[in-house]
């Protein structure tokens, strides 16, 4: 149903994404710069530490990106040249660039249609002896299939960059795999503007990654890089991190009055409310998505296809029918802490009126 002529009910732009940011981030960052060390430091040390401590792991090693986090992550799992990475289409080009980074190749799997997550099935049809690791993000916030991709028996790295602070079996995400990734870019569930975390099973993986990070005093010489974190990220992220539960409490709020709010539409919601973190409230159109989201962009509503192209299709190959089919149907509405209920309610009316 599309109505001509709806009234605007706002003249305020709703973000798509936002920060939840405050005083006590503000004033962190406040201490770091008036205690003059601003580039890694001992902020950086106590951020790792609190962040394994939340996670219930040992070793967690901070990096400049979720992208940084995957590069360090499969060069200290040994992946390089010859061998193959599966990972799916349906996600960021972070995951293709940091398997190409390290000279492997990049092997393109399809998604399950309900949770948009890598298909256990079809993920097992493409493992040859040359698969070293499969990347396995938690899109949208909802754990994928990890009892089934354990069984694969290759080795798995979470890619946790949409899902921090969510479970699997409650058991926090990131505690599955060899190794796990995080992002904490600033439109993600935590945000430190840009920055990354590692934690593993190993604490061999995490040492590699410590002496891979920063190209500094180092004896032995080999290829480096400059991944670091700062202490005025570390310390915006010690303050998100103390904020995460309440963080994922408030999305978990919206997603629910979205549900209600939308369940008269002929429309497909993301599965399994209670363990989902809502990093993104997708909506499943039975048609393309691409109209309803340019409308409702034009009426102050940021909308955006959660995934902006399928892999494969920079491939130009074919074969990804589901992958296609979320891309085309798929939309993201607002969702984060901050966005307040009158806002969830404006989102709500003007999605309905534009269906
Ligand atoms: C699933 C996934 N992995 C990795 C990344 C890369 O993280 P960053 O932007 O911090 O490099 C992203 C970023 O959007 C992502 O969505």
């Amino acid at each position: 149903m599309v109505m001509a002529n709806t009234p605007q009910i706002s003249d305020t732009f709703i973000p798509h994404s936002r920060p939840s940011l405050g005083d006590d981030e503000a004033q962190a960052v406040a201490a770091v710069v008036r205690s003059g060390h601003v580039a890694e430091g001992e902020v950086v040390g106590r951020f790792e530490k609190a962040f394994a401590k939340k996670m219930g792991v040992q070793h967690a090693v901070a990096v400049s990106s979720g992208t940084a986090a995957l590069h360090l992550t499969l060069l200290a799992m040994g992946v390089g040249p010859d061998d193959e990475v599966i990972i799916p289409s349906y996600v960021c080009t972070a995951l293709l660039y940091a398997v190409q980074y390290v000279g492997a190749r990049p092997v393109l799997a399809e998604i399950a249609p309900h949770t948009y997550n890598l298909d256990p099935g079809d993920v097992e049809k493409r493992i040859t002896r040359r698969t070293k690791a499969i990347i396995v993000p938690h899109m949208f916030g909802l754990a994928a299939d990890l009892d089934r991709l354990l069984k694969l028996d290759v080795p798995l790295i979470e890619d946790c960059a949409q899902s921090v602070g969510g479970t699997y079996r409650n058991k926090p995400l990131g505690t599955f795999g060899e190794a796990a990734v995080f992002s904490f870019y600033a439109t993600k569930v935590m945000a430190t503007g840009e920055g990354g975390m590692v934690v593993a099973r190993s604490p061999e993986i995490i040492d590699r990654i410590r002496d891979l990070k920063t190209y500094d005093q180092k004896k032995a010489n080999r290829v480096r890089y400059n991944y670091k974190m700062t202490d005025i990220q570390a310390a915006m992220g010690e303050v998100q991190l103390g904020r995460l539960d309440d963080f994922i409490a408030r999305r978990r709020n919206i997603a629910r009055s979205y549900i209600h709010g939308l369940k008269s539409l002929a429309i497909k919601f993301p599965e399994d409310p209670d363990q989902h973190i809502y990093f993104r409230f997708t909506v499943g159109l039975n048609a393309d998505c691409e109209p309803i989201i340019e409308r409702l962009v034009d009426q102050g509503i940021g909308c955006a296809r959660p995934v902006f192209l399928p892999l494969h299709r920079h491939f130009k190959m074919d074969g990804y029918p589901l992958t296609d089919q979320a891309w085309k149907t798929i939309l993201s509405i607002p969702i984060y802490p901050s966005l307040a209920d009158e806002a969830v309610n404006q989102v709500i009316t003007r999605f309905i009126s534009n269906i």
